[in-house]
């Protein structure tokens, strides 16, 4: 296939000034500092205030990532904000930030495919340029997941960390993400959820992530590695060529196992868990940014996740 590709030109940030560590928790539910880290990797996370807005950390995280792409907002032609926890039920998040950022006119939409949603929503990006309806599309994963969380749950509480990434995809004469793959298996939906609904002015059913975490960790695992195993196979390398790996940050343990079973040696692993958390949609772009600094052109980068759905998907993108 011909060009135009889509490339990644530039990468930013934004998480929430608050962190709360693992002894909060401690404080009042049967659980421990020691626990967490084990069975995580989890230390501390960043959790943004009650009444924090995710437009308010989507759009620094966005204004950064277009000023590390060389470009000014008012080239961005698509915004697509990957959350599950947006501001509102509708307009979608994408419009409000198109508006925080001052830009007009361009498509701006959200994707919902809950931790897998970076990686859904850079699908929509990279295939708008190949078909040419973008040449600077606005990439954003975004989430206060402390919205969705219970607090006196043990099991999931202990998770999950807020925070905003995004990156500008631009059209580019030679391939930038090189190979992707994305898939889903709804008959799972029901081991990780946050069910509730709103219904003639009242929420309906109790809005807070349950998981059977056994089930979770299995299915996810798999998908990771058969996720990247065919995006290699799209691109024709094999995991030990690739130069970075940049997981879904969900735990530790599952962040190791693929890596020993793709065969990649630890210096290679992107992990931000430890401070961050599980961070659901922003969590891949936030660990992308942590590596800006010693990420070269040239670097192969192999990014891959799974979460509620099930979805997962893996990209490998080549750094201009
Ligand atoms: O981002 C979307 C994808 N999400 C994931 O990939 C998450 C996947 N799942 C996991 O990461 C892990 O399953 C968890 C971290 C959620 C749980 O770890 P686990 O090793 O699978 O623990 P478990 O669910 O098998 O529970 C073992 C024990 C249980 O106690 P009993 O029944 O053995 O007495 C739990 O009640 O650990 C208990 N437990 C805890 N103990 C202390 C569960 N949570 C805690 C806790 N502190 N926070």
């Amino acid at each position: 296939m011909n060009g135009p590709y889509a490339s990644i030109a530039g990468v930013g940030s934004e998480l929430p000034a608050r962190q709360v560590d693992n002894h909060h928790f401690a404080k009042y539910l049967d659980t421990s500092d020691e626990w967490i880290r084990k069975r995580t990797g989890i230390v501390r996370r960043h959790l943004a205030d009650k009444d924090a807005k995710l437009c308010d950390l989507a759009r620094p995280a966005a204004q950064k990532a277009i000023a590390a792409a060389g470009v000014t907002a008012d080239q961005i032609d698509a915004i697509i904000v990957a959350t599950t926890t947006p501001d509102r039920i509708f307009p979608a998040t994408a419009c409000l930030l198109q508006d925080a950022l001052g830009v007009q006119g361009c498509p701006a939409f959200d994707v919902q495919a809950v931790c897998c949603g970076f990686l859904y929503a850079l699908s929509c990006g990279e295939a708008m340029i190949r078909a040419e309806r973008s040449s600077c599309a606005l990439i954003v994963g975004a989430d206060i997941f402390s919205r969705l969380v219970d607090w006196n749950d043990r099991s999931t509480c202990i998770l999950f960390g807020d925070g905003a990434a995004a990156v500008v995809l631009k059209a580019a004469a030679n391939p930038g993400i090189v190979a992707l793959q994305l898939g889903a298996q709804g008959s799972s939906a029901d081991i990780l959820t946050a069910e509730g609904h709103p219904q003639r002015g009242e929420f309906c059913g109790k809005p807070v992530t349950r998981m059977d975490g056994q089930s979770v960790f299995t299915l996810a695992t798999r998908a990771m590695i058969e996720s990247s195993l065919a995006v290699c196979d799209q691109a024709a390398i094999k995991p030990d060529e690739i130069d970075w790996f940049v997981p879904h940050q969900a735990n530790q343990r599952i962040i190791s196992a693929v890596a020993q079973r793709l065969g990649i040696g630890k210096e290679k692993v992107v992990a931000t868990i430890a401070e961050h958390g599980n961070t659901s949609a922003a969590s891949i772009p936030l660990a992308l940014d942590s590596i800006g600094e010693q990420i070269k052109s040239g670097d192969r980068v192999l990014m891959y996740a799974a979460g509620g759905g099930l979805t997962w998907g893996a990209a490998l993108a080549l750094v201009p």
